[in-house]
């Protein structure tokens, strides 16, 4: 009987560009998802993974319904899409931080109850909680850095990784709120039919991981 391949949903764009040298490293052949122009899903006869590209919340989704047995995706996602599935390693890429920005005649203090664009109105929403402040959340697909400087919102709340975006639209940061980074999530049942294929694959990353990190710390 053919051995039962993992899928593995992985998030197109960044994470998947960051993610596909640790795979690499980790002995995984990647060149069909490298060379794959406008294909989703990479099967290969040389090895027991199955990839599935796709965007961050959708991830979430497949795990969620067992359509895919592991999930690489930003902490961000999986925070906001409240996601149940096993965490089971933080690969230390894809590091960003959540912020509030906007321009810089924003008042943070200001009595007034603020309008806030984003992605990501739970996170947004638990944050302005903890301040005790009530506000009116709107949602943004995407170029959420819009909302303040065409006065759809007083400021927002999203992520920025190398700060470009935020600096080259003249906005400010005014709060840090949490850090991300990309996680390898692995759905419930997967682990248990799939335990030793999906702790080797994880014990293999792991290693890359560590290694990866001490050669920051300790550059030749
Ligand atoms: C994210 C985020 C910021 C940008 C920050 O957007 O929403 O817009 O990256 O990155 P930086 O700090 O490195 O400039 P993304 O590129 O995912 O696209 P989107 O705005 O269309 O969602």
């Amino acid at each position: 009987m053919p051995t039962k391949r993992l899928k593995i949903a992985l998030t197109k764009g960044r994470v998947e560009k960051q993610v596909l040298p640790l795979l690499e490293q980790a002995g995984i052949d990647c060149d069909l998802v490298r060379h794959k122009q406008r294909r989703l899903i990479f099967d290969s006869e040389t090895q027991p993974y199955e990839f599935i590209l796709a965007k961050g919340p959708d991830v979430t989704t497949f795990l969620e319904r067992g359509a895919a047995d592991i999930g690489i995706v930003g902490s961000d996602i999986l925070v906001e899409h409240q996601s149940t599935q096993y965490e089971l390693l933080d690969l230390g890429i894809g590091e960003c931080q959540f912020v509030l920005a906007s321009t810089q005649d924003f008042d943070p203090k200001a009595p007034r109850r603020k309008i806030i664009g984003t992605k990501y109105p739970l996170i947004t929403k638990r944050y302005f909680d903890r301040l005790g402040q009530d506000v009116e959340i709107i949602k943004i697909e995407g170029s959420v850095e819009l909302a303040p400087l065409t006065g759809l919102a007083d400021a927002i709340v999203d992520i920025t990784e190398t700060g470009t975006t935020i600096r080259e639209n003249h906005l400010q940061i005014y709060d840090y709120l949490q850090p991300v980074s990309t996680r390898l999530v692995v759905n419930r049942l997967a682990l248990k039919q799939q335990a030793n294929a999906i702790y080797d694959l994880v014990d293999r990353l792991a290693d890359v991981v560590n290694a990866n990190a001490k050669k920051e710390v300790m550059p030749s």
